[in-house]
């Protein structure tokens, strides 16, 4: 039985990872393609670039390959005046450009030990998870916290290692926050070794204007925060890197059950002492959706996963990596009571969403609406739907994108002049698994349920992938006079 195993593992392991094939596997080439075919018609008052990271691994990968692996890859549509233009490029990580060099991969991935890669850098820093848009620039940013990448917004250029005007003191982990109000980014950086986390604050400008460290019990792997008008919420999760792992050269993250989730609560300029920490029920959170301040409380609205470890029946590093992917995760409102100390949980639906977007002008502040993908039942993580969810109401209305359709992560873009939080469009990268290709979908955020306004067909597969973001043209750098 133990030989069966074996045999079906190694096939699997070898020959028919899922991550490197179909919707996922990576594309070759970098286009710039415009003038493209439209079905319906592109709203006039949707200008702007909407922009998705996702892996993209230039070679193929040596050893076993985890999702997570690939060298992050940009897919931008430009939208102007009716008319789209669609680019894809790599970030030009400094892992990217030594392979490049060699001609050949020289990192393995998580799944693989970790020794045999360069000493200095054990795992590459693809810059594949993230994209945020600060001080004009788009930022790729990576999930286990690395250097942030900036890239031209237009035309995809990587132009080099963000600094923050050389005062960055370490990395920046994948979801970095963007106060529209106030022009700040918001973030913190984790580790393996005490404090263990940092927090920081960037100015409009790109100047590092606050930085604190965090202490943590210990080694943790946070992938998100949140942030309202005037504090921050720092995550401490029990799903940590195991520590005789670590020593050991692998990378290996396990579910403590009986550690409390806790949240840290900290005034946005606030000290280290001033952080306060909240606990609840075990879980993990990969990704929030927004927090606002109501009175005592600071209400956070999240997706939470109750079991984020695979099942016990898992066999093989490739299976667990297939059932850690397989989400299931529920969205919830957690009331943090700065008075009494109390946290408060409620699901606010049943329903398998994640990968949370909203109106970003109004990051911060209290929002009704989130737009979250459905997480369809298929073996690989995909996307089947986007769900809006009216918390306000507690309803929630879905646009499906049909049979063998997998979209994006879908930003939030808001009409110039918008009169409501939901006046605005969603627009998500959709693969069509039957014909093997990928369209833009451009969808009524008021009337999500609605054929979609417009469908742009691009002339290259877009991978499935990770995070995106939407910038208004009002924000893009403008040309000068
Ligand atoms: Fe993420």
């Amino acid at each position: 039985m133990t030989l069966r195993n074996d045999v079906v593992n190694f096939a699997m392991e070898t020959e028919a990872n899922p991550y490197l094939m179909g919707g996922y596997a990576p594309v070759h080439t970098e286009i710039t393609a415009d003038d493209l075919v439209v079905i319906g018609e592109i709203p006039r008052d949707l200008n702007g670039v909407y922009v998705r990271n996702g892996p993209n691994p230039q070679y193929q990968p040596m050893g076993r390959y985890h999702w997570f692996d690939g060298d992050g890859m940009l897919h931008a549509v430009h939208i102007h005046d009716g008319k789209v233009t669609y680019r894809n490029r790599w970030v030009r990580t400094e892992g990217y450009e030594r392979e490049a060099h060699a001609g050949a991969p020289i990192w393995t991935g998580i799944i693989e030990p970790l020794t045999a890669n360069p000493r200095r850098a054990p795992l590459k820093d693809t810059a594949n998870t993230d994209v945020v848009y600060h001080n004009q620039k788009l930022l790729a940013l990576w999930y286990l916290s690395g250097d942030p990448y900036a890239v031209d917004p237009i035309t995809l250029e990587t132009l080099g290692k963000e600094t923050f005007d050389g005062k960055r003191p370490g990395h920046v982990s994948a979801h970095a926050k963007v106060d529209e109000r106030t022009g700040e980014l918001i973030y913190f950086d984790y580790g393996p070794r005490p404090p263990y986390m940092t927090y920081g604050v960037v100015g409009p400008n790109g100047q590092l204007k606050h930085f604190v460290p965090i202490d943590l019990p210990g080694a943790r792997m946070p992938h998100d925060m949140a942030i309202t008008e005037h504090y921050s919420i720092l995550l401490d999760l029990p799903l940590i890197a195991d520590p005789s792992a670590a020593r050991e050269g692998r990378h290996k993250i396990v579910f403590r059950r009986d550690l409390p989730s806790r949240f840290g609560v900290i005034p946005r300029y606030g000290e280290a002492n001033t952080i306060r920490w909240f606990e609840g029920t075990p879980c993990y959170m990969y990704h929030t959706v927004n927090a606002w301040e109501d009175g005592d409380e600071v209400v956070l609205d999240t997706c939470r996963v109750a079991k984020p470890a695979p099942p016990d029946t898992a066999v093989g590093r490739l299976e667990k990596m297939l059932a850690y992917l397989r989400l299931d995760a529920q969205i919830y409102r957690y009331r943090f009571n700065l008075r009494t100390g109390q946290t408060r949980e409620e699901r606010l639906d049943d329903a398998n969403t994640e990968f949370p977007t909203m109106n970003t002008r109004c990051l911060g502040l209290q929002t009704r609406y989130a737009y979250n993908v459905h997480i369809s039942p298929e073996k690989t993580l995909l996307f089947d739907g986007i769900l809006k969810y009216d918390t306000q109401q507690g309803t929630s209305r879905a646009h499906w994108f049909g049979p063998h359709r997998y979209g994006s992560e879908s930003p939030f873009a808001p009409r110039p002049h918008a009169q409501t939080e939901d006046d605005g469009y969603l627009l998500s990268f959709v693969y069509d698994a039957r014909e093997d290709r990928s369209e833009l979908l451009i969808l009524n955020a008021r009337e999500i349920s609605d054929e979609p306004l417009a469908r742009v067909l691009i002339p290259q597969r877009v991978p499935i992938g990770f995070h995106a973001c939407w910038v208004p043209e009002e924000r893009l750098p403008q040309p000068s006079a």
